[in-house]
C-alpha cells in the first residue's frame, strides 16, 4: 500500500467489541446473550440507515438506547436491566490486540483517527476509559455534518481536515457495509474480518483483508 497520509479507524465493532456489553451481563440474560447483543446492534444499525433517510437526525446515543429498548422487548429481558446495558456501551473494551498496534503505528508517520458514528463525548469517555487518549490526532464524530455513514459527507471529514486525497487514506473497518462505504468514496478501504464472515456485494471489493488490526503492520 503506498502513498498513505492516514490511517483511519472505524470504532464500534473495529476498535471496540460491541457484543461486550451484553456479554458483560450474560449471568443475568441467560443463553440468549448473545442473539440479544447481534439483534441489538442491527437494529442499532438500521435506525441510523433509517433516519439518515428519513432526515430525522438522533445521535448515536439516543439511537441506541431506542433500539436496546426494542430489542429488550423482542428478547423478554426484564426492564430493570435497561440502565446497566446502556451504560456498558460506555466502557466497551477494545479487541486484545487494538492498544498495542495503535502504539506501534503511533511511532510512523501517519495521520492516525477514528472516524465513528459515536457522539463526541461518547467516543472520547470510550478512548479515555480504554487509556487510548493520546494515540490518536483526531476523532471525527458524524455529528459534524448530522448524518450517519455511508453518506460521503461522513467519508470527507478526514479529507478536508487534512487537505488529503480520498486514496491516501487507508480505513479499516470490521463492519462491511462500512468498507464498501468507505471504499466506493475512495479510500482504501480494509476489512477487519475477524470472525470469518461473508462481505457485502456492494461495488467494492477490497483488495486487503486482515483478521485482526495487528495484519496491518505487514500492510503498510
Ligand atoms: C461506527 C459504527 C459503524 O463506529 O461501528 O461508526
Amino acid at each position: 500500500m503506498k502513498n498513505i497520509k492516514a490511517i483511519i479507524f472505524d470504532a464500534y465493532g473495529t476498535l471496540f467489541d460491541v457484543n461486550s456489553a451484553a456479554e458483560k451481563c450474560k449471568d443475568k440474560i441467560g443463553d440468549k446473550w448473545e442473539g440479544f447483543a447481534n439483534f441489538w446492534r442491527t437494529t442499532q444499525l438500521e435506525y441510523t440507515w433509517l433516519r439518515s433517510l428519513m432526515k430525522r437526525h438522533k445521535d448515536f446515543w439516543q439511537i441506541t438506547e431506542d433500539s436496546l429498548d426494542k430489542s429488550m422487548k423482542v428478547f423478554n429481558i426484564d426492564p430493570s436491566m435497561k440502565n446497566e446495558l446502556l451504560n456498558l456501551y460506555r466502557f466497551l473494551s477494545p479487541f486484545e490486540e487494538v492498544p498495542e498496534t495503535l502504539k506501534k503505528l503511533r511511532k510512523r508517520d501517519f495521520k492516525l483517527a477514528i472516524l465513528s458514528n459515536g457522539t463526541p463525548s461518547l467516543l472520547n469517555e470510550l478512548v479515555k476509559n480504554n487509556k487510548l487518549e493520546n494515540l490518536f490526532d483526531d476523532i471525527f464524530s458524524i455529528e459534524e455534518v448530522g448524518t450517519y455513514k455511508p453518506d460521503s459527507k461522513v467519508y470527507d471529514l478526514p479529507i478536508k481536515k487534512y487537505e488529503i486525497k480520498s486514496n491516501q487514506v487507508v480505513f479499516l473497518s470490521a463492519n462491511t457495509w462500512d468498507v464498501s462505504g468507505g471504499g466506493n468514496y475512495g479510500y482504501q478501504s480494509i476489512w477487519v474480518n475477524r470472525n470469518n464472515n461473508i462481505f457485502d456485494n456492494l461495488d467494492y471489493k477490497t483488495k486487503n483483508e486482515v483478521r485482526n488490526l495487528n495484519e496491518l503492520l505487514n500492510l503498510i
